[in-house]
């Protein structure tokens, strides 16, 4: 059926490669599902929430909130799948489309399921690994993460079961409430856990959750990116399920005000990015990626425009929404012109002048030529470009980084040139950035003096190993979002390929080590649940692109006179 379905999509398409197609027009021909439920937050503009000309935004005239016209098609429809369960190996998606499913599909799912956790009876979530190898040494991979739950939800959701991850959101809710400290010094009230467990004390019959909020985690670090997967979850529930009610609710809307709070609060910064410690997202260990990495910085991005989508314009909320419409206008200028590198910005830098003073300015960071890595001459292309992992003052930290880069094109961060030209970089850059097993977390991996400075000699990074230029399956579901967004399912079904002939074959590893990704981690975890689910995702992504929609936010579009919401409501 995948083939059939790529084949007459291939057939419908005018472009050369019969694999790059249009995908606005494959998914025009699938017919529309329920067009009551599919309008959902998404489809509402910033001239309904009547904040209109409130911010910065709509004063320049984008409509953050406002969605119609080009991707809007695939991206609004209502994800199908709600009410098709399955109990066994077998996914909702096959049967529906009555495909033979790849052999791996009913074993990832088995492993997916068994790797559910309940809490007083509720299935609450997905642990980090279910690994029985592991001599013992579970660390902390009997939790539930936050982060490593987004590929599990996404799976839940497009196999029309949207319980847990409901269960998932309003408990980890519960959870935001609690009092943090280490020490004797108080997180935000926003804070969101890495990671939560469920004790069960079989005497008393009761289950007890703990979490982690940075305060046992190694090195002490609050993760920044959970909240902002929270609310991408939330909108990924709520746009796949069409059930607006639990985002709606009084809880739900002051969750995501407290997160927003948090990351809108304002001091001494000059720039809109959000300042951040090392090691506070999906790499989270020392890894030089303190200050404006990338990974959040993107996140951040997505996470403002989720959020803008589902507050409710009541006092809080909009005086909220205001605040977000502004940052967001800020934050995307900033990205896309400072982190933004390809061979002419590349060039430019290349022969920057340094220490200018005031605000005419090129150089404004002041970045020096001599901190251009000799790597990047040769692995720039004429053709291609991404976001660096890093800018601050002086400091401009030239690595690719995969999720950054992917989520970028999601939230709509990456213009269409942009996004293109990031699937262009992946193309010619194959060998170092997907190499053998997708996808390299980042590139190129830091050695010698430099990964001892950097990392504080961590064993576990050191060079194309784990954080520093290892290889993550996880990372598939994203890159797989990524090429269904700019068309290029080429790139997605040959990394597929390359994941689905050793993953199941390794044991479902949590990374691979090694330039090309070749070797299964120095300490992978077997069985790594979200290597099992984005693997999934990635596959019925595949099989079924409207799924794209759950994840995936249109570019913002200059805004069109005020609609009414009868009158959009088919757009
Ligand atoms: C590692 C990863 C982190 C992940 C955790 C659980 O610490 O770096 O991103 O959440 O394992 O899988």
């Amino acid at each position: 059926m995948e083939a059939a379905a790529m084949r007459k999509a291939s057939s419908q398409a005018s472009l050369a490669d019969p694999d790059d197609f249009d995908l606005t027009r494959l998914l025009n021909h699938k017919p529309r599902i329920n067009v009551e439920r599919q309008r959902s937050f998404d489809d509402r503009s910033l001239g309904e929430l009547s904040i209109a000309g409130a911010g910065t935004a709509s004063r320049g005239g984008w409509g953050w909130g406002y969605y119609g016209g080009g991707m809007e098609s695939y991206e609004s429809m209502y994800s199908p799948g709600g009410g098709l369960r399955s109990y066994s190996g077998t996914p909702a998606s096959s049967t529906r489309l009555s495909f033979e499913p790849h052999p791996l599909i009913g074993e990832a799912w088995d492993a997916l399921r068994r790797s559910i956790v309940s809490f007083r009876g509720q299935p609450i979530g997905t642990i980090a690994a279910v690994d029985h190898s592991a001599d013992g040494e579970v660390l902390n991979y009997d939790q539930v993460f936050v982060r490593d739950f987004v590929p599990s939800a996404l799976a839940f959701l497009m196999n029309g079961e949207p319980e847990i991850v409901r269960n998932f959101l309003l408990k980890t809710l519960v959870l935001q409430g609690w009092e943090k400290r280490i020490d004797r010094f108080k997180l935000g009230e926003g804070a969101m856990p890495a990671s939560f467990k469920v004790l069960k004390d079989p005497r008393r019959g009761v289950d007890k959750l703990v979490a982690d909020f940075g305060e046992s985690a190694i090195g002490r670090v609050a993760p920044v990116d959970s909240g902002f997967w929270w609310i991408i979850i939330l909108r990924a529930y709520t746009k796949s399920t069409g059930d607006m009610t639990l985002a709606e609710t009084p809880m739900c809307q002051k969750g995501i005000r407290l997160i927003m709070n948090q990351c809108l609060a304002e001091g001494f910064d000059t720039f809109p990015t959000l300042l951040c410690a090392d090691g506070c997202c999906m790499i989270d260990r020392r890894m030089g990626v303190y200050g404006y990495p990338i990974e959040i910085q993107a996140l951040f991005f997505m996470a403002l425009r989720c959020a803008l989508l589902m507050l409710k314009p009541d006092a809080e909320g909009k005086e909220m929404m205001e605040r977000i419409v502004t940052r967001l206008t800020a934050l995307s200028y900033h990205m896309r012109s400072y982190f933004w590198l390809d061979f002419q910005q590349l060039n430019d830098i290349y022969r920057f002048k340094t220490e200018e003073y005031s605000h005419t300015a090129v150089n404004k960071f002041n970045v020096n030529p001599e901190s251009i890595p000799d790597w990047l001459f040769d692995f720039m292309p004429t053709r291609g470009g991404y976001f660096v992992g890093n800018v601050s003052p002086a400091r401009m930290d030239f690595r690719w980084f995969a999720l950054g880069n992917c989520v970028a094109i999601l939230a709509s961060l990456a213009t269409p040139d942009q996004a293109a030209a990031i699937m262009d970089l992946i193309e010619e850059r194959w060998e170092d950035l997907v190499g053998e097993m997708p996808v390299k977390i980042c590139y190129p991996a830091i050695e010698g003096h430099e990964w001892q400075i950097v990392t504080g000699c961590d064993p576990k990074n050191t060079r194309w190993s784990y954080h520093n230029g290892g290889s993550w399956p996880v990372l598939l579901w994203l890159l797989t979002a990524a090429c269904i967004k700019t068309g290029r399912l080429k790139i997605a079904r040959r990394a597929i390929d390359l994941a689905e002939a050793r993953l199941a074959r390794d044991g479902w590893p949590e990374y691979y080590d090694g330039k090309l990704g070749r070797y299964i981690g120095k300490q992978a975890r077997k069985f790594q649940t979200w290597s099992i689910a984005g693997y999934l995702v990635a596959k019925m992504m595949l099989e079924d692109p409207s799924h794209l929609g759950m994840i995936s936010l249109e570019e913002e579009k200059p805004t069109k006179p005020v609609l009414r919401r009868s009158a959009s409501w088919t757009v």
